[in-house]
């Protein structure tokens, strides 16, 4: 008897489906969220999410492409022409810039005091190019001096480098370096995820090249969303490259024409409400105006700079390189990280970061992103922290 006259049974090894029953709707704990991102979003953010589904390729949704495209451009302060949301998270518009930019062999110094310059620099190497690293300790600036040395030493094509470090909250000083890695015909290649929309981010004055940024932090829309925007000298870079993009879904050359195209063509489907969402974001941002909204940001750090070194909070970053919308802190003396950091969340909602790398167990990262940066948002964490300890 072949097998395939056996008589048919149900083979042991085959697994059947599991019956489950229905989940119960959705109903997450209410949440304040003072952590690294996401951060609160505006309820107008989350009405326009709920506004009915229209193709990706209608003329309305066209028309919403074209003002989302002005309104980034205004936000980063540039006038570049290839400027568009990537249809994904933060890493994917790191990604975006840097397999857009770089081909095997090509080398290009990265700027590592944190856990996302270590991101950029192993995205470097898995594009077949060699990651110089420039260091320092984390809770550190880099030193243009050390760019400097390291563009002497190697011609490099491009110098990367992150604007606002999540890990350590550093707030990193471009234009220096910006005019050294142009004095050596390198492009710059910038992380503003956390910075965008928090602090000042001025794209064309200051000479950046290639900068990505996310949609879940000072911008306040939902996570998965990440804007880049690149100067025509890094479009020409792209435009000379001799291999191809190795990832089918970030080649700029074909994402730009779903885009930018005058006619333009299908690329993936656009994932429509969170373009929806980062739309109205983006009005938001416009309507309080990019400057007072730094002020914002700015004002509400030293309202909560205030209140936590009061309770025995000490900042790791010494205060030049502070950045407002992210506080690292080490915790007072005798509070255990994940106790506290349960509490707060437990029996108040808010949620707030612990350490990421190195300092994980170590420190908290305490957000003041867009609309989590209020005053209100400040004495609510103060007086639950004081309650707590
Ligand atoms: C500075 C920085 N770069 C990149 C990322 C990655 O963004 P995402 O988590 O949206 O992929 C983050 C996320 O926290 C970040 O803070």
């Amino acid at each position: 008897m072949t097998s395939f006259s056996r008589p048919l049974s149900p083979s042991p090894l085959k697994k059947r489906p599991k019956i489950m029953s229905v989940p119960a709707p959705l109903n997450p704990g209410q949440r304040v969220l003072m952590g690294p991102g996401p951060s609160d979003a505006n309820p107008r953010v989350l009405r326009a999410m709920a506004t009915p589904l229209i193709g990706h390729l209608d003329p309305d949704f066209i028309q919403i492409m074209d003002e989302i495209k002005d309104m980034l451009r205004t936000a980063f302060r540039t006038q570049n022409e290839l400027t568009i949301p990537i249809s994904a998270p933060g890493s994917a518009g790191m990604e975006t810039c840097l397999v857009n930019l770089l081909e095997p062999g090509d080398r290009a110094i990265v700027c590592v005091n944190g856990v996302f310059g270590g991101r950029m620099a192993d995205i470097v190497e898995r594009c077949g190019a060699t990651a110089i690293r420039v260091e320092a300790e984390w809770g550190q600036p880099i030193a243009p001096e050390k760019v400097a040395d390291a563009l002497a030493a190697n011609s490099a094509k491009l110098v990367c480098i992150v604007h606002a470090e999540t890990s350590t909250g550093v707030l990193q000083p471009l234009e220096e370096i910006a005019n050294l890695a142009h004095e050596h015909e390198a492009l710059i290649v910038v992380d503003t995820v956390t910075s965008f929309c928090g602090s000042a981010l001025e794209v064309d004055a200051w000479g950046l090249d290639a900068v990505y940024t996310g949609t879940q932090k000072c911008l306040s829309a939902p996570p998965g969303i990440s804007p880049v925007t690149f100067s025509e000298r890094a479009v020409a870079v792209m435009d000379a490259r001799k291999t191809k993009v190795q990832s089918w879904f970030l080649d700029l050359s074909m994402v730009r024409n779903y885009w930018t195209g005058a006619k333009r063509a299908y690329h993936h489907t656009a994932p429509v409400s969170s373009m929806y969402a980062l739309h109205e974001a983006l009005r938001i941002v416009l309507e309080e105006g990019l400057e007072p909204r730094w002020k914002r940001h700015q004002q509400n750090h030293v309202l909560l700079r205030h209140g936590l070194q009061e309770i025995g909070f000490k900042y790791l970053v010494s205060p030049e390189y502070r950045l407002p919308m992210l506080n690292a802190v080490h915790l007072p003396s005798g509070c255990e990280d994940a106790a506290l950091r349960g509490a707060l969340l437990d029996r108040y909602g808010i949620e707030v970061g612990g350490g990421l790398g190195q300092f994980a167990g170590k420190l908290w990262r305490i957000g003041l992103m867009g609309e989590s940066c209020t005053p209100n948002h400040v004495h609510m964490l103060l007086s639950a922290l004081r309650s707590l300890l």
